[in-house]
């Protein structure tokens, strides 16, 4: 496996996530402010081209896996083209996306032929109105058909992620867990976490254990399923249910001794630990004309310098980032 990929903590990371675009048709309240964030200006987004020169770059280093995310990266008007060309590139294994679905119902069919392997969706509430409250927009009907296309389409398991906060959709949790009944889906419990301008407190984190008590009391016979070693969620199954349910503890139990992932954000810097603010700009390194070699000898720079673990809950709530809207629509850790 590539020196340049690998920390100095052994890790490798074979799992690049790159953000297509800052912009989203949602309004998250976990993850923007309501009056949205100021975009960074076009020139200094990726182009099409630098995306997939970097992505060729890491593949050849041994990324396997790269995870499309945004904002909404299906907004970006060329994504299914990205999918096609990142699929002809050789050494990758699996494309991923991971959408709002408010498109996706409609770009489906392209977004298969395309070559795109798995499908995350975020989902916070069952309750039209209630998810119109969260995200500070409509269109409840056109994510669920979404997730039931995919479905359709033979994507399995679908995976939803959902968001728990205190006050807001902790009382949905059995609910979310009965979808997983009849439906192929892995339902992602989600502990909320602090980025910028998304007010997160202690009290409206709802944590793993929490949520579990909440569960067992009315399915007690919960099964512990066996995960992958670098998965974030950790995997559990109602007896006899179709799908399973996944608990995703960065907070409370973080999972950062096992990452294997990587950043890139729109305006193309390199992110080494969702929660940290140690950024590089490749794009500004490609843009200079630099040789390839030059570029690998940065980002092992970068990566070297990734911290053995993210500094705690209360430190990054009080840390400088961005945004989780121009992270990556989603997270990581270390
Ligand atoms: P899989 O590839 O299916 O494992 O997806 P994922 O969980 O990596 O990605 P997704 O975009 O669906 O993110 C779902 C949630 O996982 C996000 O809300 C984050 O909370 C969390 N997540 C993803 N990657 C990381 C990570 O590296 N660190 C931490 N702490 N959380 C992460
Ligand atoms: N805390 C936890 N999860 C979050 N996501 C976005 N912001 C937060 C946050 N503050 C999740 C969403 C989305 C994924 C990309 O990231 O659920 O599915
Ligand atoms: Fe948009 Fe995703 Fe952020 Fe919601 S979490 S506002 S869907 S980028």
């Amino acid at each position: 496996f590539s020196a340049f990929l690998t920390d100095s903590f052994g890790r490798r990371h074979n799992y690049l996530r790159m953000s297509l675009t800052e912009k989203c048709n949602l309004r998250c309240q976990y993850c923007m402010p309501e009056e949205g964030v100021k975009l960074t200006p076009r020139a200094q987004l990726l182009t099409t081209s630098e995306i997939l020169t970097l992505a060729r770059l890491f593949i050849q280093e041994g990324v396997d896996k790269i995870r499309l995310t945004g904002g909404e990266p299906l907004i970006r008007p060329d994504v299914v083209d990205i999918i096609a060309e990142l699929r002809k590139l050789e050494g990758l294994k699996t494309i991923a996306i991971t959408t709002n679905g408010m498109s996706l119902a409609k770009l489906l069919p392209k977004l298969k032929d395309a070559g795109l392997d798995l499908i995350n969706i975020s989902l916070d509430s069952l309750v039209p109105a209630k998810f119109e409250f969260i995200v500070r927009r409509k269109g409840f009907h056109k994510v669920m058909e979404g997730i039931d296309k995919a479905i359709e389409m033979g994507y399995n398991p679908v995976k939803v992620n959902c968001v728990v906060m205190r006050g807001l959709n902790e009382d949905e949790l059995l609910d979310f867990v009965a979808l997983t009944e009849k439906k192929p889906l892995e339902v992602r419990f989600i502990e909320y976490m602090p980025f910028d301008g998304n007010k997160w407190n202690f009290k409206k984190m709802v944590s793993y254990q929490e949520m579990l008590d909440c569960i067992r009391q009315q399915w007690p016979n919960l099964e512990l399923l066996q995960s992958g070693h670098t998965d974030t969620a950790k995997i559990y199954k109602v007896q006899g249910f179709k799908g399973q349910l996944g608990f995703i503890t960065s907070m409370s139990d973080h999972f950062c001794g096992s990452c294997n992932r990587l950043r890139i954000t729109a305006d193309g810097n390199l992110k080494v630990c969702l929660f940290g603010n140690s950024e590089v700009s490749l794009r500004d390194v490609l843009r200079s004309g630099a040789s390839e070699e030059e570029l690998l000898q940065i980002i092992g720079a970068a990566v070297r310098r990734k911290k053995k673990q993210h500094a705690g809950m209360f430190s990054i709530s009080q840390m400088k980032n961005r945004p989780m809207i121009l992270i990556g629509g989603s997270f990581w850790n270390t």
